[in-house]
């Protein structure tokens, strides 16, 4: 990648699924550090320390599954269920799904949710003529955190990561 930076063939290089430590340790040696990370993150999992370890860093961070890809056997994610979102959706007459992705947006992140459902997707164009006020953000720190892609299919004896530990390096 950086040699097709260097050609002028990528205009930038972004990283997958990449720990604060997995981050930290190539920005120490990249001669092109990467311009954006993307990883899971939504309210049921907000990657506190990657996002702190990114604002100081300068990486931009990118969301997959800000909705919590709800039902999909392999995340069975409920951040769409969780009782604060409801709470402050409701409070603010949006839909749990627009307030997720304006929770994402405010962090500074930006998202990139999957619908096939032509209602739904603008629905999800929708969550730039709302803002969620400072006293309802506080209460994101209220929902139980868990990464809902655990990486099962890479964590196993043979593989360079033998835990869950090690593939996320702790950020579990
Ligand atoms: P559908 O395609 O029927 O709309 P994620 O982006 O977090 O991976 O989540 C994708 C899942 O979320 C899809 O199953 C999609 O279903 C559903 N989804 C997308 N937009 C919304 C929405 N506005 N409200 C509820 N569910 C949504």
């Amino acid at each position: 990648m950086e040699k097709l930076y260097d050609a002028g063939k990528a205009r930038a290089i972004g990283v997958s699924n990449f720990s604060s430590k997995k981050l930290g340790d190539l920005l120490a040696v990249a001669p092109v550090p990467p311009a954006v990370v993307q990883v899971e993150c939504h309210p049921g999992w907000q990657q506190t320390k990657l996002h702190n370890f990114c604002q100081s860093t300068g990486v931009h961070v990118t969301a997959y599954s800000p909705l919590g890809s709800p039902g999909t056997s392999w995340m069975n994610g409920n951040v769409l269920k969780e009782p604060v979102i409801i709470s402050i959706a409701e409070k603010l007459g949006k839909t749990p799904a627009e307030v997720a992705l304006r929770w994402n947006i405010q962090m500074g992140h930006s998202v990139l949710p999957k619908s096939t459902n032509e209602e739904r997707i603008k629905q999800t164009l929708d969550v730039y003529d709302c803002s969620i006020p400072d006293d309802f953000l506080a209460k994101f720190s209220e929902i139980k955190q868990a990464r809902l892609l655990k990486g099962n299919f890479i964590v196993n004896p043979q593989s360079v990561y033998k835990t869950h530990e090690e593939l996320w390096d702790g950020e579990l």
